[in-house]
């Protein structure tokens, strides 16, 4: 009787897998519900990412105070949108605090990312750097982004002068000197991030983690039906 019970439970477990990697997020929803799993938490978008995780996390608590404080250090976007990927990249970064090395943010423009990894982090009390690499010059793969930020000293002033961060006003792929214990990519332009991937994650120290959140946008990578995420590296 058990084992029968068993067998349908890998059944069912198996044609959930299905389904979700082949419907869109309305009809995973119906499905859900017809399952009469409804109470479980439905698919939410966030910009380009979606999820069916409890979101309180994102609206309530520590990280929902800080990013209320400071998702408007970019008067260009819209903070909803980005509210999930920062979500992640605070909660990957503060599994890293007692990783050896340092901390990297690649892709800075107005900051809000990197401010949100330094304050989530309680980043001065680890006795590390933050390196924040931007050229600052708006390069995105289809040109010049009129809405990033071009002026790095917007981004120095959010810290107090003996922060222990250093800005790079550079490129990746870049090598740093040290190891690293998390890296988050956000420069939107894959082909940058794809040639990161290996230099980074040779810099990472064993329980580092390295963040990706546009390399998968690559043809090569993700096909083009499936909806784009971070792709996340954690350095054994
Ligand atoms: C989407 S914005 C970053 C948003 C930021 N993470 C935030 O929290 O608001 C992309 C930034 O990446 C920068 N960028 C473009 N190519 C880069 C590269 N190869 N290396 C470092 N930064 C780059 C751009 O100058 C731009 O400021």
């Amino acid at each position: 009787m058990r084992k029968g019970s068993g067998k349908l439970k890998r059944i069912k477990r198996k044609l959930s897998g299905i389904v979700r990697s082949v419907a869109p997020l309305p009809v995973w929803n119906a499905y859900l519900r017809a399952r009469g799993l409804g109470q479980l938490h439905p698919w939410r978008t966030f910009g380009y990412m979606a999820s069916r995780a409890d979101p309180r996390p994102l609206f309530e608590g520590r990280f929902a105070d800080l990013y209320a404080k400071y998702c408007s250090l970019d008067p260009t976007a819209d903070p909803e949108r980005a509210r999930y990927v920062h979500y992640c990249n605070c909660f990957f970064a503060f599994l890293c605090r007692y990783v050896p090395g340092d901390f990297v943010c690649a892709g800075v423009s107005y900051g809000v990312g990197a401010k949100m990894v330094f304050e989530f982090t309680d980043f001065p009390s680890l006795g590390k750097t933050l390196h924040l690499i931007d050229p600052f010059e708006g390069i995105s793969p289809g040109g010049i982004a009129e809405n990033y930020n071009r002026d790095p000293e917007y981004v120095r002033r959010q810290y107090p002068a003996d922060a222990p961060i250093v800005m790079h006003r550079a490129r990746i792929p870049l090598r740093l000197p040290g190891k690293l214990a998390f890296v988050v990519a956000t420069t939107g332009v894959p082909a940058a991030e794809e040639a990161s991937i290996p230099i980074f994650y040779e810099a990472l120290s064993p329980g580092g983690i390295m963040i990706s959140d546009r390399y998968l946008e690559l043809p090569s990578v993700t096909p083009l039906w499936m909806p784009s995420a971070l792709a996340v590296y954690f350095k054994q």
